[in-house]
């Protein structure tokens, strides 16, 4: 047996943040984003990825990633946790982040000195800190102002190592948000004033953001200039024909055929998402391996389908709800026979029973853990795809 793909391995990579052995259909945001880094310091380096889960965005992060060290950025990338959405926790991990960056830039430099054994002319930056801790504006507060100080050292490393420059990449990044209080936390304005500052200075410094749709309202809500300073990406379904490739291709390097008929077929079921894609092949990937066939045939499909549609509830979905109160999986639950797309205040209001500010409070609480989110006042959807017909079915097992 071969290692990798080779007869015994499912080449599927149903998962979060699990790189699939196939990138379908992100090749133009690749693209933008080089060109992106390209035009930096000029432009500010700034992008911004929103999406459903399960879409992709993770994925798409991690190989932005790579590029930006083909392109020799020094990054640092994180997935954001509740806990950072303080200022002080936010501070604390940045900072950390910017420091280990420092880190590994003269490591850098000192490998890269020994190979060429000769002088180098290292590059310093242009603006020193003092010059920048002016342009700070003092109603920032002393957070930001760390904050800056940590991401010009990190800067500053990269140029005197050679590298392009520095790149901060956040990942579930919606979980940021400004309290509207004056006084609460502002750790996402913090972080936006700190990096806009330097870049003011062209410094080579930029910032990747990724998250669920909500990110995009954060973000304005936070600085309404936040609009201008980021190139946004909104990450959707594979268009049919990437779709099919998604499922075709990591199944050419091993044993077991798909035909052309399951193709079409799982294209239209998953409407284009990657996640599902990855399910439906690997499940009917290990289907045919198990049943010793080379291909898989409508009637495999048949024939698993259901086990696909368990495995699904249980992997994907189930667990969204089953952490939220009890107040709020009724509450959720009541969506399943409102009209649908989007949902609105009043179909849940009528739906549920609740009063307009209990369904107000509820589905605001809702957002805030990232289930649904809202497109306007009083309209919403849900953040994973596919989700009402999940919580019909879910509905359907209660009965
Ligand atoms: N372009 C793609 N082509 C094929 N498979 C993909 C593609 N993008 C993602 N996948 C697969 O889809 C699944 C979900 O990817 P990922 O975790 O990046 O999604 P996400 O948008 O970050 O989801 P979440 O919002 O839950 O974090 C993974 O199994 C991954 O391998
Ligand atoms: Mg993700």
């Amino acid at each position: 047996m071969s290692a990798g793909t080779g007869h015994g391995r499912n080449p599927y990579r149903p998962g979060a943040a699990i790189r699939p052995l196939f990138l379908a259909g992100r090749d133009a945001e690749q693209r933008r984003f080089r060109a992106v880094l390209d035009a930096s310091p000029q432009l500010p380096a700034n992008v911004r990825i929103t999406g459903l889960r399960g879409v992709g965005k993770s994925v798409l992060l991690k190989r932005l990633d790579e590029l930006a060290g083909d392109g020799n950025w020094l990054t640092s990338r994180m997935q954001v946790e509740p806990r950072h959405n303080r200022d002080a926790t936010l501070l604390e991990a940045t900072v950390g982040l910017a420091s280990q960056a420092q880190l590994r830039a003269s490591r850098a430099e000192r490998v890269r000195k020994r190979l060429r054994d000769v002088a180098r002319h290292t590059r310093t930056l242009q603006v020193t800190w003092e010059d920048l801790s002016f342009s700070i504006d003092p109603l920032a507060g002393d957070r930001t102002t760390s904050l800056a100080k940590a991401l010009y050292d990190a800067t500053n490393a990269a140029v005197e190592a050679d590298f392009a420059g520095y790149l901060l990449m956040l990942d579930e990044a919606q979980v940021l948000r400004d309290e509207t209080d004056r006084n609460g936390q502002h750790p996402l304005s913090a972080l936006i004033v700190a990096i806009n500052t330097l870049q003011e200075q062209e410094l080579p410094i930029g910032i990747v953001l990724c998250g669920l749709p909500s990110l995009s309202s954060n973000l304005l809500r936070a600085r309404t200039y936040t609009e201008r300073m980021f190139r946004g990406e909104q990450i959707g379904a594979l268009s049919r024909a990437d779709a099919a490739d998604a499922l075709l291709r990591p199944a050419e390097g091993t044993s077991i055929a798909i035909d052309a008929d399951v193709v079409d077929r799982v294209v239209d079921e998953v409407e284009g998402y990657p996640f599902f894609i990855q399910l439906w092949g690997a499940e009917l990937w290990e289907a045919a391996r198990d049943a010793t066939l080379t291909n898989i045939t409508p009637a495999l499909l048949d024939a698993v389908e259901p086990e696909i549609y368990r495995r699904l509830d249980a992997d994907f979905y189930d667990n969204r709800v089953d952490v939220l109160t009890p107040a709020e999986q009724d509450l959720l639950m009541a969506t399943a026979g409102c009209p649908y797309p989007p949902l609105t205040s009043a179909d849940i209001r009528r739906r549920s029973g609740k009063t307009d500010a209990n369904v107000n409070v509820l589905m605001g609480r809702l957002s805030d853990q990232g289930v649904v989110y809202r497109i306007q006042r009083g309209q919403y959807d849900y953040t994973a795809p596919k989700f009402h017909e999940f919580l019909q079915r879910r509905a359907g097992r209660q009965r």
